[in-house]
């Protein structure tokens, strides 16, 4: 995957050391260092150990017989026992003291507003088991999930969990044809969505876009809509129902059984090199061990907190520190519908006073727009209730760490930058909150049990300071478990730069002190406000359109995005440049992937810069729209000619 040779160190402001608070350790579950360097070594020299104990908090029916069981590149967790991981979220707090307690506490954009507590949520989610179950839906069988941020979302993640079904969840800002290829993928013969939801004041259609998809794929039998916004959408008899008549016809009770621990839990896809996208499977119980265990340690989660994250249940972080992490925690969590700016930038900053939100979690890209828009929106609200930031998605500038520490951690709450992806299921390398010394723009250190490091193309660990590929050399229990239906591509892609050992696809370094620094993705992957998008994926949507005969998509440098999108596009001989061809490009991109694919810049190029082997020379494309200009090496360039044409283009 990451055949690419890694490139060279970025500055990093490395000056000042946020030590935690006297206050914030005292309180905390790792204290000291000096406590986390005893367990982290322990962890490392027995995973299994320190894996199990973590495991055993959790409610098994059965209990494993093996830890680990580890045929490189496929890893078994808790091998022979049976849990059921909707009852470890949901039941064992319903059915305890937390029964009344606030598990979501929601807001729609409008401002309407609904609480569940643990023991609604169980009823709720037991309700919709029943009707997942009456229509037919087997342990097994894959459900798509297309919703917006209600909390439907979460409950129909946990019914199918409860019954075993897999869950494939689509973010609501995908378009059809990326539904469609899912759903092919998946093989789901089941949809949730909702007529629609709310976004910026407008209601953002999601049936008829599941209408669409199912005009091109046949194989759903069953569709269930939650009424969300009222917008008129079109109801087929047999295949489709409303969410509200199908759960007023079942009891609230429903029995969960056991599942094995390696039982499928869900499939999330994610952009790789290729322009297909991959279905990352989670399995049960080591991914549910994952998040507890991070939410645990890295949130220092504990009763009387309220968590929010800010994510969208589309991506991990959603799946991972929204629904199973924070419920199994047992801990009330903050859910919003709706954009950040609605109806302006100070949205955030009155629901955290509102709901004496405590742990805070939220990505860079928004932090820059939050600095972009004004301090006087979070400076008119009470945001004392914090104790603790979290960031995630990218590596965190130093001016967005300095204004969120400041701005809305008041300058007293520890940030915890968190890196992992899709494929790590949970946290792996972070600070905890009450041990580690912070500094801005970096994840700092692994989690217990997580074995990584940075190797060099050799494969030799990199000295302090030099840059090389982030590597975990011991499995972990969120780990993914393969890519859905292609088990080649998995150990090709995540297992084959070293024998017996993950890759992540990141360059890194790490400084003196052991620190992690993320650089950024190795591979033709782009981080566009914290979200992943394949260059191949934009390419290929580009290409299927009748004007285009070929194009290349690089990333290039935006203050806010962190990456924005730069396409480039050769039309064929019978199609002219012009703006309206433009637009229509752009917008293309977005039916066919989703408006975050959408191209920032579009040139027209009379011709790309190949090797003389036909390769897309992309390296030479993002010099050229960062500098303007070419200084590297050409010499393996076909026809320098296409160059000056681009050179022209871009300069207009
Ligand atoms: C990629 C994973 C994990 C949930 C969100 C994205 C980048 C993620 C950080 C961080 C630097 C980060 C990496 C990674 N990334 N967190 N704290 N510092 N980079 O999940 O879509 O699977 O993307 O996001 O490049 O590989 P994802």
């Amino acid at each position: 995957m990451s055949s690419k040779k890694i490139t060279p160190s970025h500055d990093h402001d490395h000056d000042k050391v946020h030590k935690p608070s006297k206050e914030f350790s005292a309180k905390a579950r790792i204290p000291s260092m000096a406590a986390y360097k005893k367990l982290y070594k322990q962890s490392i020299e027995k995973p299994e150990k320190f894996w199990a104990g973590e495991a055993k908090e959790l409610t098994w029916r059965k209990k494993w017989q093996s830890v680990l069981e580890w045929k490189a590149p496929f890893a078994k967790w808790f091998l022979g026992g049976k849990l059921n991981v909707c009852e470890n979220c949901v039941d064992r707090h319903a059915e305890g003291p937390r029964r009344n307690k606030a598990a979501i506490i929601w807001e729609g954009e409008p401002g309407d507003k609904r609480v569940l507590t643990y023991g609604q949520l169980k009823r709720e989610v037991c309700r919709f088991a029943n009707v997942l179950e009456k229509k037919g839906v087997k342990s097994g069988d894959r459900v798509l999930v297309y919703m917006p941020m209600i909390p439907e979302a979460a409950i129909a993640m946990l019914a199918c969990a409860r019954i075993g079904a897999v869950h494939n969840v689509v973010f609501g800002g995908f378009a059809a044809e990326a539904i469609v290829d899912r759903l092919e993928d998946s093989g789901a013969t089941t949809v949730i969505t909702a007529d629609g939801g709310w976004r910026r004041g407008k209601v953002v259609a999601l049936k008829p876009v599941v209408d669409e998809a199912l005009a091109k794929y046949k194989h759903v039998q069953r569709v269930i809509v939650v009424n969300r916004c009222g917008n008129e959408v079109k109801m087929e008899a047999k295949r489709d129902a409303w969410w509200h008549d199908e759960v007023a016809a079942v009891p609230a009770k429903h029995k969960a059984k056991a599942f094995d621990s390696e039982h499928p839990l869900f499939v999330l896809y994610t952009s790789g090199s290729t322009g297909k996208p991959k279905g990352i499977l989670h399995t049960s119980g080591g991914y549910l061990t994952g998040t507890y265990a991070t939410c645990k340690y890295v949130f220092d989660m504990r009763d009387e907190d309220v968590f929010w994250c800010t994510a969208d249940v589309g991506w991990i972080t959603g799946h991972s520190y929204i629904v199973y992490g924070p419920l199994a925690n047992g801990v009330t969590q903050v859910m919003y519908e709706g954009a950040p700016n609605h109806p302006d930038f100070g949205r955030f900053w009155k629901m955290i006073e509102e709901y004496g939100v405590s742990i805070f979690y939220t990505a860079p890209t928004a932090i820059r727009a939050f600095i972009k828009a004004g301090d006087h929106f979070p400076a008119a609200s009470d945001l004392s209730s914090l104790r603790l930031l979290g960031s995630v998605g990218e590596p965190i500038n130093p001016e967005a760490w300095n204004w969120y520490h400041k701005h809305i951690g008041g300058g007293k709450c520890p940030i915890v930058d968190t890196w992992w992806q899709t494929e790590t299921g949970a946290i792996l390398i972070t600070p905890l909150p009450g041990a580690t010394p912070l500094k801005a723009g970096t994840a700092t250190l692994p989690f217990f049990g997580i074995d990584a490091a940075i190797l060099d193309d050799a494969g030799k660990e990199c000295k302090p300071d030099q840059d090389g590929r982030l590597v975990i050399r011991k499995p972990w229990p969120s780990m993914l478990r393969t890519i859905y239906g292609d088990k080649e591509r998995y150990a090709k892609t995540y297992w084959s730069d070293y024998p017996g050992i993950y890759t992540a696809g990141d360059g890194a370094r790490r400084d003196k002190d052991g620190n992690f620094w993320i650089i950024g993705r190795l591979d033709d992957v782009l981080n566009v406000s914290g979200h992943r998008l394949g260059t191949a994926e934009i390419e290929s949507a580009l290409v299927s359109h009748p004007a285009v005969a070929e194009a290349a998509v690089i990333g290039r440098p935006d203050d806010l995005k962190g990456q924005a999108v730069a396409a480039f596009v050769m039309l064929k001989g019978n199609f002219t440049e012009s703006e309206d061809l433009r637009a229509e490009l752009r917008n293309h991109v977005g039916k066919v992937i989703g408006a975050i694919a959408k191209p920032d810049d579009l040139y027209f190029a009379p011709g790309l810069p190949k090797t003389r082997s036909g390769k897309i020379m992309r390296r030479l494309l993002k010099e050229l729209v960062t500098t303007g200009t070419i200084s590297g090496n050409v010499t393996t360039l076909e026809d320098f000619s296409v160059i000056e044409n681009l050179q022209r283009q871009i300069s207009k």
